[in-house]
């Protein structure tokens, strides 16, 4: 009956996760697979029997209070941090139930291994590589959450020697590794050994996240996500539990897909996401601007009174500012007045993957016109108004035009070929990565320097007297 349920179970992550890759589908993808790991539990409590209930019903009710207030309380704009600490929570617990397995077998078989691993090696092989991932993701992801929250500099941090110190801590975990494997039946040396090498892992997690900065923290959000899938099969090696091993190896791989989309995204390989040391500091000089032209809502207006066709662009202001239902609502004016309206998604546009087309199905922005960056780049050309509302690395022609840029080779929004590009956002301060636009000091850009969500709402106010 377990084996059944699990079986069920898997089936419902994998329908889940298909769910999940439309925006139609994606409640429900998610509501799928929760009821797989709901089952999961249930089957899982079943094949363990006797224990301590009121151990697990007390994990239960804490972590579901925890996760239930944090899912609630968030902003939206707070999601990718979000995201970033419970990836790193799934490394670090992988990890203790590891070290867990081993001090449990020095306490309740009287440091014996237990019968049913008598293939020792492998089973500390899978211990070592659960704490290993497990940690690295720990540590990993709590830099990348203080990064995104802005508690830690966004800039790469990178320490003269960084690729000696990362190559010489990664050979000393290996070894310890493998020295543990040769003293898996002594327990307490065991335990030494994997205290050493979560140690080691945990300043790796740091060391190999500090260095990436800036435009590049989407691929690290997804590959620390694949590493606490990996790290949850792991534990499920160690556990011998199959759909710990099932939904380990699912999130491992969807995770490595995501990566693989967001360094398509950005033209960039992982490789060099990783050692790249991207987006180094720019001095505060090179942002200067000259050539800023700066309009009003009732400029504006006039502009958008006699536009055919209109294409906004969406970026992280956007969710800062909450101005997708104003986005929404001066689509339709302009539509209601006979404009064709489009919205361009820039793949790593906001903060996460998929932000842009969370915020607008949100608004109820029809998924039909909703257009992806190549469709975008074709119809710019006879646009006549393009409006930014609080993008800026995803339209900055220095990814196409300057080759020293840190964002260079990036795929962006050409704006600035449609007939004139508005672009509301607070003040000329930098993106994401940090580095100046020279967007916005092309002769058909008009700055609005507002709020993206009252500079909309005027702009409707305006258009409509
Ligand atoms: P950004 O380049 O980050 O620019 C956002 C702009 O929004 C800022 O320049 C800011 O300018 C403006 N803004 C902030 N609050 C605003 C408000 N209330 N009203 C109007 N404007 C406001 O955004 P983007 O173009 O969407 O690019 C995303 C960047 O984030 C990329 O570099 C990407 O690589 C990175 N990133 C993406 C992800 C994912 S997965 N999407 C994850 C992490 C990082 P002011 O301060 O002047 O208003």
């Amino acid at each position: 009956m377990v084996a059944l349920l699990y079986l069920i179970a898997a089936t419902l992550f994998i329908l889940g996760l298909k769910g999940m890759t439309r925006v139609k589908t994606a409640r429900f993808g998610n509501l799928t697979a929760s009821s797989g790991m709901l089952l999961a539990i249930i089957a899982t409590l079943i094949h363990i029997g006797k224990a301590d209930y009121t151990l697990i019903v007390s994990g239960v009710v804490i972590g579901a209070l925890i996760g239930t207030i944090a899912a609630l309380k968030v902003e939206m704009t707070a999601m990718p941090e979000m995201v970033a600490i419970f990836n790193g929570f799934g490394g670090g617990a992988s990890a203790l139930v590891a070290l867990s397995e081993i001090w449990f077998n020095i306490i309740e078989n009287n440091s014996q291994l237990p019968a049913f691993k008598t293939t020792g090696t492998l089973w500390a092989a899978t211990i070592i590589l659960s704490i290993l991932i497990g940690t690295v993701t720990f540590s990993g992801s709590v830099v990348a959450f203080l990064k995104l929250r802005g508690s830690i500099k966004g800039d790469p941090i990178l320490l003269p020697g960084r690729h000696f110190i990362n190559v010489a801590l990664v050979l000393a975990t290996i070894l310890l590794g493998i020295y543990a494997l040769f003293e898996v039946t002594v327990l307490t040396t065991l335990t030494t050994l994997a205290l050493t090498i979560s140690l080691t892992s945990l300043i790796l997690g740091i060391l190999l996240v500090i260095p990436i900065g800036g435009a590049d923290m989407p691929v690290v959000i997804s590959l620390l996500n694949s590493y606490s899938g990996l790290a949850a099969a792991s534990t499920g090696f160690v556990l011998m539990n199959p759909i710990l091993i099932i939904s380990g190896a699912l999130v491992g791989a969807s995770g490595l897909i995501l990566t693989q989309i967001m360094c398509k995204a950005m033209n960039r390989s992982l490789s060099n996401v990783l050692f790249g040391g991207f987006g180094a500091e720019v001095s505060e000089g090179v942002r200067e601007y000259s050539n800023v032209k700066s309009f009003t809502p009732e400029e504006a207006a006039l502009i958008l009174e006699s536009a055919s066709k209109v294409i906004f662009v969406p970026g992280y202001g956007m969710a800062v500012a909450q101005a997708q239902h104003a986005v929404k609502e001066l689509a339709e004016l302009l539509e209601s007045r006979g404009a064709k309206v489009l919205f361009a998604i820039h793949p790593v546009a906001g903060r996460m993957p998929g932000h842009m087309n969370v915020l607008l199905a949100e608004a109820d922005v029809p998924y039909d016109k909703l257009i992806e960056l190549d469709q975008a780049n074709a119809e710019m050309v006879d646009t006549d108004v393009a409006i930014v509302v609080g993008a800026n690395d995803v339209v900055n022609p220095a990814a196409t035009k300057d080759s020293s840029s840190p964002i260079a080779g990036m795929p962006v929004i050409e704006v600035w070929n449609a007939a004139t590009v508005m672009v509301i956002k607070r003040s000329l301060s930098p993106g994401f990565a940090g580095i100046k636009n020279e967007l916005f000091e092309h002769d058909n850009t008009y700055m609005l320097f507002m709020d993206a969500k009252t500079a909309l709402q005027e702009i409707i106010k305006e258009l409509k007297s």
